[in-house]
């Protein structure tokens, strides 16, 4: 889609979903009321199916996934979009080619939407820049994963009937997350208020800059919390050692129902998966189902994703939303 065909779009004035960072709270509300809107919907929706007919959106993942690959093809096709997918297994850049030639060559197909995943922070805003289409963030590096940002806040949302004033703890390897980075934003931004609890060595230098309260101790730092959110240990981001050992990290920082019992009596369990059980939390806890949301989340993140993709494609000429 060339800029000609574009008319502006007063329901979400941006070309891209780059990140959490540049939203203003009153775009995020209404992208988290459209996902909500969406999260209701019926699977088979007729008018959905019509919103996104003809136009095509490419999964580009230049790293695993599993849920959110998923979910954005999912979402597409249930907006009735023509989707592709392309994993770097299957991909030229294994032979070699760059990440600008790989867009370039996909975007010469006239993608409407790219939905890119790449290991680099940072990689995809240069993309953005190349290609004709809107591009969504499905994560870069350690920078932010915009739509993960968002499934959490509508799964809390809907769980508690808001943002504004909740006390969140996010736990873990918050140095390489960008789960954390985007959830940062976008708490902050809503009103709530924002904890990293973990070691020193995982948690980035500049991070009190980001309006949370840091701590290093589970029982000091869950004190009182609405909202408990782990993440994964991220391993393949780590050179060198971090931890002194699984086990201890675990025994330190690894969700239990010991560390959650200074929680709020109802606090909510959130991780946006992949879960190590046993590293950053017992089985036990992630499955608890009156108090783990895990798996709403999961189901959040379609509903997020159609609201995501609508919400992008509101300025292609033709469109009658
Ligand atoms: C996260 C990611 O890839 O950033 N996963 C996800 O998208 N659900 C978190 C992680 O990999 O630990």
């Amino acid at each position: 889609m060339s800029a000609e065909t574009r008319t502006p779009n007063p329901f979400f004035p941006h070309r891209h979903l780059l990140g959490i960072e540049g939203l203003s709270a009153a775009e995020i509300e209404r992208l988290l009321d459209l996902s909500n809107r969406y999260a209701d919907m019926t699977k088979d929706d007729s008018t959905a199916r019509a919103l996104l007919r003809g136009r095509t959106v490419m999964n580009v993942f230049f790293e695993n996934s599993t849920r959110t690959q998923t979910s954005f093809e999912l979402a597409a096709k249930r907006l009735g979009a023509d989707v592709t997918n392309m994993s770097v297994g299957t991909s030229s850049i294994k032979k070699g080619e760059t990440l600008l030639d790989t867009a370039m060559t996909l975007n010469a197909m006239r993608p409407d939407v790219m939905i890119v995943r790449h290991p680099d922070s940072g990689a995809i805003n240069l993309l953005s820049q190349k290609v004709d289409g809107a591009v969504i963030n499905a994560g870069d590096g350690r920078h932010e994963h915009p739509t993960q940002a968002l499934l959490d806040a509508l799964t809390i949302r809907r769980r508690l009937g808001k943002l504004q004033g909740l006390l969140v703890a996010i736990c873990g390897d918050i140095l390489h997350s960008r789960v954390a980075r985007s959830n940062i934003h976008l708490l902050t931004k809503m009103g709530a208020r924002v904890r990293v609890i973990a070691p020193t060595t995982l948690l980035p230098s500049n991070i009190d800059r980001m309006g949370v309260e840091v701590f290093t101790d589970m029982r000091k730092g869950l004190k009182d919390v609405d909202i408990v959110m782990m993440l994964r240990l991220q391993l393949e981001r780590m050179q060198g050692a971090y931890v002194p050992s699984v086990r201890e990290y675990f025994h330190f920082f690894g969700l239990d129902y010991e560390k959650l019992s200074v929680a709020k009596p109802n606090a909510l369990i959130m991780h946006p998966g992949p879960m190590n059980r046993g590293v950053e939390i017992d089985s036990e806890v992630a499955d608890d189902i009156n108090r783990s949301v895990i798996r709403e989340q999961v189901e959040m993140g379609v509903a997020v994703r159609m609201a995501c993709l609508d919400a992008l494609t509101r300025d292609i000429v033709g469109s009658n939303r």
